[in-house]
């Protein structure tokens, strides 16, 4: 079976082409146009703009896809017969960004006869955890789940027991800002670009371990409260206040800007870790599995590896970094686990019928 998958609910345009059976699949090609230079003037995603930038470079992406004009060139190109099925996300996402890819798909599908089928993003990028070497990795799903999912993303922060593939039951979630997008406000105060996650991950590495003179106690917002919610607006406005009663010499100087960058690092990583192994005790979990863009963070990564070797019984799965953040790998990939459970057929009714839902949850 060759899947066709198209992702488009933020600012990458991302169309990826994969080949399935019954035991696993391979990656034929995963292309991302990614638009950060047109954000980053404005540190966040801009949705007119990004659905605009859209537009423009779905098609090529899809020719690339389906020509396999990639640095992995496995196969020729691939003609609309060989494609068994279309899949694209429809939410969550920014409206009028998920409307591009949804409306291709749909022309497409109409075009060749193929069947259609929406995907939700955050599924998506829990399923990016089964890819290894570019291929999807024979796991045992019996000694997968019941997992503990932690979403970590620029749109989402969502802690979730994962009880199979398309079983899910929302532990907490936050309660304002997500991981991600609280990366990248506070890499705006701090001068420090966009994507801010990456930005702040680097400059928390220049710091030196010795001389660290400068104290920056930034709070753990929700850590120890009993829900698995969180929330990290209040720590963006921490820095803000921390930033502000700084001198103008010391906010330029790099000795501050790194302190604050390993301070809201380690912040965001205690107060996630410590929820996530909570929840792994209390539901008596097989694994953990670390899922959205904010999961590249390599500090998350090592502590929470660190934390989980006191409950050896759990153990830990981790993407690929470069499946973490957005890709239609991953959508293709969630496509394929639903391809296995359902009959699906080319019908205009059901394609018709098929919606964007910008603020679809995990269900
Ligand atoms: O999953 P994603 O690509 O898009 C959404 O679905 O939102 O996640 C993007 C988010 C951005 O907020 C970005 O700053 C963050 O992931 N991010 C990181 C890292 N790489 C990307 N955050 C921390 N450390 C990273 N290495
Ligand atoms: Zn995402």
């Amino acid at each position: 079976m060759t899947i066709l998958a198209i992702e488009t609910s933020c600012d990458d345009t991302c169309c990826a082409l994969l080949q399935a059976d019954k035991h696993g699949f391979k990656i034929l090609s995963n292309i991302i146009s990614s638009q950060i230079k047109i954000h980053a003037p404005y540190g966040g995603v801009v949705p007119f703009l990004a659905a605009r930038e859209h537009t423009k470079n779905l098609l090529p992406c899809l020719r690339a896809v389906l020509t396999a004009k990639t640095s992995r060139r496995v196969f020729e190109n691939i003609k609309p017969q060989d494609i068994d099925l279309i899949s694209v996300t429809i939410g969550p996402g920014l409206a009028p960004c998920l409307l591009v890819g949804l409306t291709a798909a749909k022309a497409l599908a109409y075009a060749w006869q193929k069947p259609l089928i929406g995907l939700n993003h955050l599924e998506g990028h829990l399923c990016a955890n089964f890819v290894r070497n570019f291929q999807f990795s024979i796991f045992n799903f019996k000694k997968v789940f019941p997992a503990i999912g932690l979403i970590v993303s620029g749109g989402h922060t969502i802690l979730v027991l994962v009880k199979g593939i398309g079983q899910y039951q929302v532990l907490g979630q936050t309660r304002d800002d997500a991981a991600g997008e609280a990366f990248d406000k506070i890499a705006r105060i701090l001068g420090l670009g966009y994507p801010g996650g990456p930005a702040i991950a680097v400059c928390a590495a220049k710091l030196p371990t010795k001389n660290y003179q400068l104290k920056t106690n930034l709070p753990r917002p929700m850590m120890h409260t009993k829900n698995y919610d969180f929330s990290f607006s209040g720590l963006k406005t921490a820095v803000l206040y921390d930033f502000k009663k700084r001198s103008s010499r010391l906010q330029k100087s790099p000795a501050y800007i790194q302190a604050m960058a390993a301070e809201v690092q380690q912040a965001i990583c205690d107060v996630l870790i410590i929820k996530t192994i909570r929840a792994a005790k209390e539901f008596n979990v097989k694994t953990v599995m670390l899922a959205g863009g904010v999961a590249a963070n390599q500090r998350l990564r090592q502590l929470l590896e660190r934390g989980l070797k006191f409950i050896p019984q759990v153990k830990l799965i981790l993407p690929e970094p470069q499946f973490c953040t957005d890709n239609a790998l991953m959508i293709g990939l969630a496509a394929y686990f639903k391809a296995r459970t359902q009959d699906l057929k080319f019908n205009p009714g059901i394609l018709n019928g098929l919606e964007i839902q910008p603020n679809l949850g995990l269900v």
